[in-house]
């Protein structure tokens, strides 16, 4: 063999049946051979096992979603390059022209987007409800027939509660399917509601580390078995590379959940406490109007914490500038902590009545908190609200 054609096929390794890596490698090969063209068809035609093409399966990135479908307590997994691809690629591959959405203001913008701007586009109607709107959701529900009901818990940013038990029997009597982007919550949380799918950005609690970006849409076998050919035919598949270093994020994952969520406690009540300070917005607090429901549904409330700055935009920039630790950019979950200011966020689009029900104000911050010490933490927000006043 020529060294031209030795690189193209360098020398093989196989670890002996007893000889095991601690750590799975990554399978970073977009293609795999089976021994002959008989196997090979066999696997095709959905007779054995096994990988072909990576876009539509690969060993490390299925060892992602067994282990994901068994952290959210379901069946079966698929994952995805983001977490707006598993909600774009979900939604796309569930409704067809004609079929109704019911969706909510207080969700991710990219999600409202993708329902009125793009699936709007394919002919798929929605009503744009208020998460607190029980009411709102069976009369909608009673209206029309329903293909989905799409919620978030805790809500994007002022951490509303959605009722899930009421949510998924009201949907589930109608006939309607309900995703739940349990984002917030994380993998440990909500998995005994009666909810279909649910979907996560892996880009937050589960890499942990903010270096990686990833998605999954989570439930029972016979409705993700149906969702992997049109997943694969969307093709915003997750590298696995990406896979790899979300399984490493996860190794770390309940400690680190953990420890954020009690220094977001310590910061959320010591926020309360603050003049500059007119509300907060942590579902752990007693004065959160749905602490009781929060505190029935998870078992740890986030590391999300956002408050309301009484002296609204100018103070909301003074604080967010002074802050050292916080970043001043978008996302959450990860070892760092965040700052975004309402002016930051999306959600111009909607009316007065809309951005009434959502909740942000001018003076709307939302922290996400990371791992540094909580002291360390604190002591920099007293800093940044006493900036704030000016
Ligand atoms: C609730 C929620 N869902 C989905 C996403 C999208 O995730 P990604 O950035 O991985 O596309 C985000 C990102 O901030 C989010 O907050």
């Amino acid at each position: 063999m020529k060294k031209t054609t030795r690189v193209n096929h360098p020398p093989r390794i196989e670890l002996p049946a007893d000889n095991h890596a601690l750590v799975a490698p990554i399978y970073q090969s977009v293609k795999f051979e089976f021994d002959s063209v008989a196997e090979t068809e066999r696997f095709l035609r959905g007779e054995r096992a096994g990988f072909y093409y990576s876009r539509g399966s690969n060993p490390t990135t299925r060892q992602l979603e067994l282990l994901l479908a068994e952290l959210q307590g379901r069946e079966d997994c698929l994952v995805t390059a983001s977490g707006v691809g598993a909600i774009s690629q979900t939604l796309l591959a569930l409704t067809s022209a004609g079929e109704h959405i019911i969706c909510f203001v207080e969700s991710y913008n990219p999600t409202r987007y993708l329902i009125r701007r793009v699936l709007g586009r394919f002919g798929v109607t929605h009503t744009l409800l208020s998460i607190e709107d029980l009411a709102g959701v069976e009369r909608a529900l009673a209206d029309r027939p329903t293909r989905l009901v799409i919620f978030e818990s805790p809500t994007n940013p002022v951490t509303k509660i959605a009722d899930i038990e009421a949510l998924t029997r009201l949907a589930r009597a109608a006939g309607a399917l309900t995703v739940l982007d349990n984002t917030f919550a994380g993998f440990h949380q909500h998995g005994g509601y009666d909810v279909d799918l649910y979907l996560h950005s892996l880009t937050k609690y589960a890499s942990g580390t903010g270096d990686v970006m990833g998605g999954a849409v989570i439930g029972r076998s016979a409705l993700i078995r149906p969702l992997r050919n049109e997943f694969a035919a969307l093709g915003g598949t997750l590298d696995p590379h990406a896979a790899f270093l979300i399984l490493r994020g996860l190794k770390t994952y309940f400690v680190r959940y953990r420890a954020q969520c009690s220094s977001a406690g310590c910061i959320a009540q010591r926020l309360a406490g603050h003049a500059a300070v007119s509300r907060v917005h942590y579902p752990g607090l007693p004065t959160h109007p749905q602490h009781a429901l929060a505190a029935r549904q998870m078992q740890e409330f986030g590391s999300i914490v956002s408050f309301e700055l009484r002296g609204g935009a100018d103070a909301a920039r003074r604080f967010a500038d002074s802050l050292q630790l916080f970043a001043k950019t978008a996302s959450l979950g990860s070892t760092e902590s965040l700052v975004v200011t309402a002016q930051m966020m999306g959600g111009r689009e909607l009316n007065a009545e809309l951005q009434r029900l959502s909740a942000v104000t001018d003076g709307t911050i939302r922290l996400s908190i990371g791992l540094e010490d909580t002291d360390d933490l604190l002591a920099d927000l007293e800093r940044a609200l006493a900036a704030s006043l000016g």
